[in-house]
């Protein structure tokens, strides 16, 4: 089902322009400006207890950081991350340092959430995000060598989208939200 943003009730027009692309302009970069505003929306996020979990390593076309990632993207993302201005790994702090102890439950939901906030201000400032677990994770946590307690979750490519939202993009009903997982009173 898409979203019709001619109904009452419409949400967000940022909301409901986003999509993740499956082409970027190799053309556009993104600047330090811009990639300051992106990771300044992710800080501001909320975190439980306000331990802010997250991790960011940026790199863009042309600097070293970036040959350290291209090497370990799947050949699916490779044919669209490669021509992304920005391409963003993502870590959580699972655990205290080497020990089995959880920093945060919410580790990975805060992260997730931190990343929702680059997106969007991504998608405000006319780029566009497409997250993604499409490449080799212990060949990237080798690269990077997390410090304990730390782990990859996932990848950001972000960049001038090139071409149109896929035309399958579906969602689950909101009726479904709401009547899916739980059981009745006894
Ligand atoms: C955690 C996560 C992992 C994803 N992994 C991939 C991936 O490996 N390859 C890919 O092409 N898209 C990936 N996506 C993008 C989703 O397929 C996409 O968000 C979903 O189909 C909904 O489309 P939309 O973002 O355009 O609304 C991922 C998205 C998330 C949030």
């Amino acid at each position: 089902m898409h979203h019709d943003p001619e109904r009452p009730g419409s949400i967000h027009p940022l909301l409901a322009a986003r999509f993740s692309p499956s082409a970027f302009d190799p053309s556009a970069a993104v600047d330090d400006h811009a990639l300051g505003l992106l990771l300044e929306a992710a800080r501001w996020a909320p975190s439980a207890g306000n331990s802010q979990p997250w991790g960011f390593f940026t790199s863009r076309p042309g600097e070293p950081e970036h040959r350290r990632v291209v090497p370990h993207l799947a050949p699916s993302s490779a044919r669209w991350a490669t021509g992304a201005g920005l391409l963003v790994v993502t870590l959580t702090r699972r655990h205290v340092d080497d020990t089995p102890l959880l920093f945060s439950e919410f580790a990975d939901y805060d992260l997730g959430q931190a990343v929702a906030h680059l997106t969007l201000q991504a998608q405000a400032m006319g780029l566009a995000a497409r997250q993604f677990r499409a490449f080799d994770l212990d060949g990237l946590t080798r690269e990077l060598r997390p410090g304990p307690g730390w782990a990859i979750v996932s990848m950001v490519a972000v960049g001038k989208a090139a071409g149109e939202p896929a035309g399958h993009r579906t969602r689950r009903s909101v009726f479904d939200l709401r009547s899916a997982p739980w059981s009745p009173p006894e």
